[in-house]
């Protein structure tokens, strides 16, 4: 069965073509990190814009480097929720206006789930559950228990920013470029874990759930002072912000790693599950590993962590073939909050 998965969830069009939910046949992604730099984070209305512009030769280019036709593809799939509202809107509907074209039935499928589906599709054969689910995304923290592929209950997740909105926030105070995350992990790898004692928040009633906001302060406050904005002027060295990245980035994995490892003993996890961007971050792999679990550890193969359309191509054949009632094309709206479990 021949997929075509459409994203643009956010602020990368993407399209790919994946053959029975593991194969991936092409995977095309167009980036618009360069044009939301300057604003520091993305920019809604020209994130939309940029899709309308990069969608169709991005879907043309999927199914050319998969050396098909639009004739061999048997389904369409389009993230249709979480994400931006214009942004979602761009690629539901070329998705819809190529399903009525060429006479193809059309799946929504979650951005989220597409995530975590990016550590299975290449074990597809010896999946491991009852499992953990962890997601570490720019929108989303979150804990999951996975029965099997589109069966999940929420264990925990953030009470205020996400993971990659807290590195995206950490790196602007310290004048990193965007995305954050890359340039925090580059930078923390020149720096002392140990030089700034910073901390999580914690949620005294569920104390799974995470919290990033107060070492966001906790760094910005380092950085320019009590009581200060990101607007202000920064009062350390320049020679102290590899110091704060490698504090930083050290505390929320030590964190995330305590949590996620409670998580899996609690619910007798039999793997463990990761997706999102954040895990394109090496040296939290190495903390994971360095803890020697006996919890097999799966995740996204390269080029699967950031935002990509096999995700959404991978799951859509789970979805297609587990639901015989296929929703109508014209009842696929985006839906910009999640609704996952
Ligand atoms: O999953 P993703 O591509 O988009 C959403 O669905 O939100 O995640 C993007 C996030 C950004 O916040 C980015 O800073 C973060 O992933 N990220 C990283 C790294 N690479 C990307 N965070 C930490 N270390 C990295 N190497
Ligand atoms: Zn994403």
């Amino acid at each position: 069965m021949y997929i075509l998965g459409v994203e643009t969830t956010c602020d990368e069009t993407a399209a790919s073509i994946v053959r029975d939910g593991e194969t991936i046949l092409s995977n095309v992604i167009a980036s618009q990190a360069e044009l939301h730099k300057k604003f520091g984070g993305v920019f809604p209305e020209l994130a939309s814009r940029t899709h309308i512009e990069n969608i169709i030769p991005v879907i043309d280019s999927a199914i050319r480097n998969a050396s098909i036709t639009e004739k061999e593809i048997d389904l369409i799939a389009v993230a249709n929720t979480p994400g931006l509202i214009g942004s979602l809107q761009i690629g539901i509907n070329t998705a819809k206006a190529l399903a009525l074209a060429w006479g193809k039935p059309l799946i929504g499928i979650n951005h989220v789930e597409a995530h975590l589906y990016a550590s299975m599709m290449s074990h597809l054969k010896n999946l491991l559950f009852p499992a953990i689910g962890v997601v570490l995304s720019g929108g989303h923290t979150m804990l999951l228990k996975i029965e099997s592929i589109g069966c999940y209950h929420t264990i925990a997740s953030t009470i205020d920013d996400s993971i990659g909105e807290a590195f995206d926030k950490v790196a602007t105070i310290l004048d990193f470029s965007y995305p954050g995350g890359p340039e925090i992990e580059q930078k923390a790898h020149l720096g002392d874990i140990h030089s700034y004692r910073f901390q999580v928040g914690t949620d005294e009633k569920a104390p799974l759930n995470f919290s990033y906001s107060g070492i966001k302060t906790k760094v910005l406050y380092t950085v320019k002072g009590q009581k200060a904005n990101r607007f202000s002027t920064t009062l350390i060295d320049e020679s102290q912000k590899v110091h704060i990245a490698a504090s930083f980035q050290h505390t929320v994995f030590q964190d995330l790693i305590k949590k996620t490892l409670l998580a899996a003993d609690q619910y007798q996890a039999k793997a463990l599950y990761f997706g999102g961007g954040v895990t394109n971050n090496q040296t939290l792999k190495k903390m994971f590993t360095e803890k020697n679990t006996d919890y097999p550890m799966f995740w996204p193969s390269p080029g699967l962590s950031l935002d990509n359309a096999a995700m959404i191509a991978g799951l859509a054949y789970h979805k297609y073939l587990a639901n015989p009632d296929h929703p109508d094309i014209f009842d696929i709206f985006p839906e910009p909050r999640m609704k996952m479990v």
